[in-house]
């Protein structure tokens, strides 16, 4: 496994505590998730994404909720309660407009947009809040949110795209320039971001993926569990 892992990601020996973010973040992905998973999945809930049979009204749902976890994580880093959160402006990942063309698209299609729900609205709640006084465990969030959304997001995508939404490809899933850059340029930043943290700082980060992981699992109508 460790060989896997080095041969897939390209930067030498020198990776940096991204590499522990996404060590603990890959765990917690059920095996039918991803390959290095190590959760059980529940069964019946936790199929293979194939076997999902998803609905336009369970996945519009997942949009407006996800809309306003993105929406609070883009405004928290404009307001910069504390400096670090400035170094996250502009990284090109963020998909708070691109997620209003979408459900501006549905309302235009004439689909009702309701408001968001309890999963979101807790979330949101508890990012702001953690933003407040622990940095080091916010930026776990923020990690989490915008990478689980490059990886797991798009095989979402590929199946939503294709049987619920007749080819049309939400702006979600588009990013202005090349993802694997803009990636790879968060990566760097978070690695540069970490190095003055203690050993404390890092592990009260790496401590909040499984509370991430958890908002997705809040949400019934989606198979990221
Ligand atoms: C990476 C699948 C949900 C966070 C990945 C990878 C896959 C995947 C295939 C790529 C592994 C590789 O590098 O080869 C899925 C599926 C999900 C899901 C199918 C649900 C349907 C989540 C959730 C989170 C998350 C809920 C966190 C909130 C991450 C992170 C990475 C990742 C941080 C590492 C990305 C990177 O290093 O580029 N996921 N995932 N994923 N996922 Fe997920």
């Amino acid at each position: 496994r460790p060989a896997m892992t080095a041969e897939r990601r390209p930067g030498g020996e020198k990776r940096g505590f991204v590499e522990e973010m996404r060590s603990v973040a890959m765990k917690l992905h059920t095996r039918v998730q991803a390959a290095e998973g190590e959760m059980e999945a529940r069964a019946p809930e936790e199929q293979p994404v194939e076997k999902w049979e998803p609905t336009l009204d369970g996945y519009l749902k997942f949009l407006v909720d996800v809309k306003l976890v993105y929406d609070t994580l883009e405004e928290i880093i404009d307001e910069a309660a504390f400096p670090t959160y400035a170094e996250f402006r502009n990284t090109g990942l963020e998909r708070s407009e691109k997620l209003a063309k979408d459900l501006d698209w549905f309302r235009e299609k004439g689909y009702a947009v309701g408001e968001p729900s309890a999963p979101g609205i807790t979330y949101a709640h508890y990012l702001k809040q953690l933003s407040d006084k622990d940095p080091q465990a916010f930026i776990c969030h923020f990690y989490n949110v915008y990478f689980a959304n490059s990886a797991g997001g798009r095989i979402i995508s590929k199946k939503v795209t294709k049987e619920i939404l007749d080819n049309k490809e939400l702006e979600f899933y588009k990013w202005d320039g090349d993802l694997s850059h803009l990636l790879q340029s968060m990566r760097d930043k978070l690695n540069r971001v970490s190095e003055n943290w203690s050993r404390d700082d890092k592990n009260r980060c790496l401590e909040e993926t499984q509370k991430s992981f958890q908002f997705y699992r809040d949400i019934p109508e989606i198979i990221c569990r």
